[in-house]
């Protein structure tokens, strides 16, 4: 099938770490993804490394989701070249949780008024379905594991987990006077690793924050030794837990979310939320034990002091996404760490 004849959907940050393999993810299922970045976080090398693996000049457009007379000269030009915006897969935000605390402002503007502008545009053009970037980041520290999402928010502990309680507020209260619109909130849980082309991968800018980009730069003699943060948990080995999924499993899961989107039948508006994660968590230990098998290498670490606002443990119930979305893991925490790894020296050579 030709790029132009396959059904267009937009993927707002679509050069990203997750929008670009949800990008690839998007073109396997035969969709056209449309992608737009205002290359904030991401360069071209995401947009080329998409394109290589679709085989294809996918559409890339520099813009920012906030200019809603570019968002609206865009879906204008797809109308008028009989390709209309099928549905959006919307990862445009800033996502660092310590920046949000020294710039709460640019994260509320940004995350949330771009979400708000995003909307406003889409339904002047009759876009009803939209698959939003939410995070686990809601639950904050669950009373129970693994977490459903009947779970309820407690309040933020950054303005970046604001921002995503707001959103799906915002999307919530948008589809109650908009009963055509289908709105999957997919609530990621740890994701990590990189496509297995090393074509696509994480790009942090500076020092990483995450643990898996910091591990892969460490071993790759970038940083210093990793510090696990804390070892005095209430966890079997006293480091906390997480659920960290392969980012092409996450990927999928936005393929099979755009899909339900498309074949709801309501006459009334449907604002869904969906855990996405394993269903398993493994420790800070378990990662660096995991990592040294599947690679081989040794990961140089220490241990260090707790990180504030680190939540002690938790990991997803994604039951909900296999009964509705059909859709669950299939890579194992090796696969994404081999991958990460891949990723990590496909990045040292480049
Ligand atoms: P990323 O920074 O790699 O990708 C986001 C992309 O959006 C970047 O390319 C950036 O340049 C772009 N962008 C930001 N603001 C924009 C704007 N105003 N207009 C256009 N483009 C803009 O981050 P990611 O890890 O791919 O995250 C994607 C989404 O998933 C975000 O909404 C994030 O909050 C959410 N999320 C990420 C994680 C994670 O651990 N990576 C976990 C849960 C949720
Ligand atoms: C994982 C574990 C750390 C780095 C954050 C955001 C969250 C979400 C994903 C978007 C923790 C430990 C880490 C290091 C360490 N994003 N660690 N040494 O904290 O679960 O979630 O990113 O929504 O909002 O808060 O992920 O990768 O930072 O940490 O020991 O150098 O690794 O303490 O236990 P986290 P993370």
């Amino acid at each position: 099938m030709s790029t132009s004849s396959r059904p267009h959907v937009l993927v707002t940050g679509g050069a990203g770490y997750i929008g670009s393999h949800s990008a690839v993810a998007l073109h396997e299922a035969g969709f056209t993804p449309v992608l737009m970045d205002n290359l904030h976080n991401s360069d071209l090398q995401a947009v080329n490394g998409v394109r290589e693996l679709c085989g294809e000049p996918v559409p890339f457009h520099q813009l920012d989701v906030r200019d809603g007379e570019g968002l609206t000269a865009l879906f204008t030009s797809l109308e008028e070249a009989g390709t209309p915006l099928q549905g959006i897969l919307h990862f445009a935000a800033h996502k660092a949780v310590g920046e949000s605390v020294a710039h709460p402002a640019m994260y509320a503007s940004n995350n949330v008024g771009g979400l708000g502008t995003l909307l406003e545009v889409a339904d002047a053009h009759n876009i009803r379905n939209l698959v939003f970037s939410s995070s686990c980041t809601v639950y904050g520290e669950p009373e129970n594991v693994p977490v459903d999402e009947s779970a309820p928010f407690q309040p933020a502990e950054s303005p970046y987990g604001w921002t995503k309680q707001a959103s799906e507020r915002v999307l919530t209260d948008h589809a109650a006077t908009h009963p055509e619109h289908r709105v999957a909130l997919l609530r990621y849980f740890n994701p990590i690793g990189a496509h297995p082309s090393a074509s696509i991968g994480e790009l942090p800018l500076g020092v990483p924050n995450n643990l898996v980009p910091f591990l892969t730069q460490a071993v790759a003699g970038i940083r210093g030794a990793l510090t696990v943060f804390g070892d005095d948990y209430p966890t079997a080995d006293g480091t906390c837990i997480r659920d960290y999924l392969h980012v092409m499993d996450l990927a999928e899961a936005h393929v099979a979310a755009l899909k339900w989107c498309l074949a709801q039948k309501s006459r009334e508006a449907v604002v869904r939320p969906f855990n996405l994660g394993t269903g398993s968590g493994a420790s800070v230990l378990e990662v660096i034990r995991a990592f040294e098998r599947a690679t081989g290498e040794r990961v140089p670490y220490a241990m260090g002091d707790r990180r504030a606002g680190d939540v002690v443990a938790i990991w997803a119930n994604p039951s909900r996404a296999k009964e509705e979305l059909g859709w669950e893991t299939k890579r194992s925490l090796e696969t994404a760490l081999a991958d990460a790894w891949r990723w990590q020296q496909a990045l040292k050579t480049a």
